[in-house]
C-alpha cells in the first residue's frame, strides 16, 4: 500500500501560541507516525509583510527548536526551512502563471491584509501560488491546516488540476485536513478575532512558553459575558465557548458535555488553565 504523503507549513513570524499548537503542531506530532510527513518553516512567506531580517533568522531557528521540543522527530518526519529548497520559488513562478489575477484577488486573507494599500508587497498577492508550490512539489495528498487556510487549499487544487490538464499529469491533487477543534482558537480578550502572534496586545494570546502564572492570569482575565450559565454557543457566546473549545482541544472531550459540567466561569477557567499548564509543561522542559 502506498504511503500517504503529508505536508504542512508554519510561518516563523513571532512567538508560537496555543492556537498554533492546538490547531497545527499537535496534529503534526500525531501525523508523523501515520504518514510520510514533511513540515516546513515558511520563511519566504514571512517576508510578504513587514519584517526584520535579523528577527526572521532568529525566529526561524527558534521555531525549529520549538517544533523539536513539541515532539516532531527528524528520524520520523522531514523538517526543513522553505528557502533552503530553491525549487519552492521556482515552481511558485510556474504556478503564478497558472493561477489567475481574479483567483488571487478573491483570497480573503489577501483582502483582509490590505487589498487597497498601494504599498503592499506584490508577494503578499502571489502568496497562495507559493503555498501551492510548497504542497505540489512534494506530491502531498493531505495538508493539515487551520480553517483560515481552506481557501488557499481550494486554490491549490484548482491550480494543480489546471496545470495537469495543460502540461500533462504532473501533480497529485491534495486536500486539506482540518482538525475539528482547535483549528480556530480565538483571542481571549477579543473572541471575535482569531488568536494571533501579531495581535498588538498579548493579554488575549497564550504563548507556548508562558509560565504557569502567566497562563492562570491570562485565562482568568479572558472575557466571557454577563450571563450566569456556562453554555457552548460559539455564535452568541464566543468568549465562554472559546474557553470550552480550548479545554476540549486539549482533552478531546465534547464541548456540550463539558459545558454541562460547570455552573460557574471561575471553575471552568481553572480547568482550562490546569489543562494548558499540564499540556505545555513537557514541551517547556525540553
Ligand atoms: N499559509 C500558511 C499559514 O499561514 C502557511 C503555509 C505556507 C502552509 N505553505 C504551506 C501551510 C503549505 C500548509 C501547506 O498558516
Amino acid at each position: 500500500m502506498a504511503v500517504i504523503r503529508v505536508l504542512s507549513g508554519i510561518q516563523p513570524s513571532g512567538e508560537l501560541h496555543i492556537g498554533n499548537y492546538l490547531g497545527a503542531i499537535q496534529s503534526w506530532v500525531h501525523d508523523q507516525h501515520e504518514f510520510d510527513s514533511f513540515f516546513t518553516i515558511v520563511d519566504l512567506h514571512a517576508i510578504t509583510v513587514e519584517h526584520s531580517p535579523v528577527e526572521l533568522r532568529e525566529n526561524t531557528l527558534r521555531l525549529a527548536m520549538t517544533l523539536l521540543a513539541a515532539g516532531l522527530d527528524p528520524q520520523v518526519c522531514t523538517i526543513f526551512v522553505q528557502s533552503h529548497v530553491s525549487a519552492h520559488a521556482e515552481l511558485s513562478w510556474l504556478l503564478e502563471c497558472t493561477a489567475t489575477y481574479g483567483e488571487l484577488s478573491r483570497m480573503t486573507q489577501f483582502k483582509d491584509k490590505g487589498k487597497n494599500d498601494e504599498s503592499i508587497r506584490a508577494g503578499l498577492f502571489t502568496y497562495p501560488a507559493l503555498m501551492a508550490a510548497d504542497i505540489l512539489l512534494y506530491q502531498a495528498e493531505r495538508v493539515p491546516v487551520g480553517e483560515d487556510q481552506r481557501q488557499h487549499l481550494e486554490l491549490t487544487r484548482d491550480v494543480a488540476i489546471r496545470f495537469n490538464a495543460k502540461y500533462g499529469e504532473t501533480f497529485k491533487v491534495p486536500r486539506a485536513t482540518i482538525p475539528p477543534l482547535g483549528a480556530r482558537i480565538m483571542d481571549l480578550a477579543r473572541p471575535f478575532n482569531k488568536m494571533s502572534k501579531s495581535s498588538n496586545s498579548s493579554s488575549g494570546t497564550v504563548f507556548i512558553l508562558d509560565s504557569a502564572d502567566e497562563i492562570v492570569k491570562k485565562i482568568s482575565r479572558a472575557v466571557t459575558d454577563t450571563e450566569s450559565t456556562v453554555k457552548y454557543d460559539p455564535e452568541n457566546r464566543p468568549g465562554v465557548s472559546n474557553l470550552i473549545e480550548l479545554y476540549c482541544a486539549v482533552t478531546r472531550d465534547d464541548p456540550n458535555e463539558v459545558a454541562s459540567r460547570y455552573t460557574m466561569y471561575g471553575q471552568l477557567k481553572k480547568s482550562v488553565s490546569d489543562a494548558l499548564i499540564a499540556l505545555l509543561a513537557p514541551l517547556q522542559q525540553s
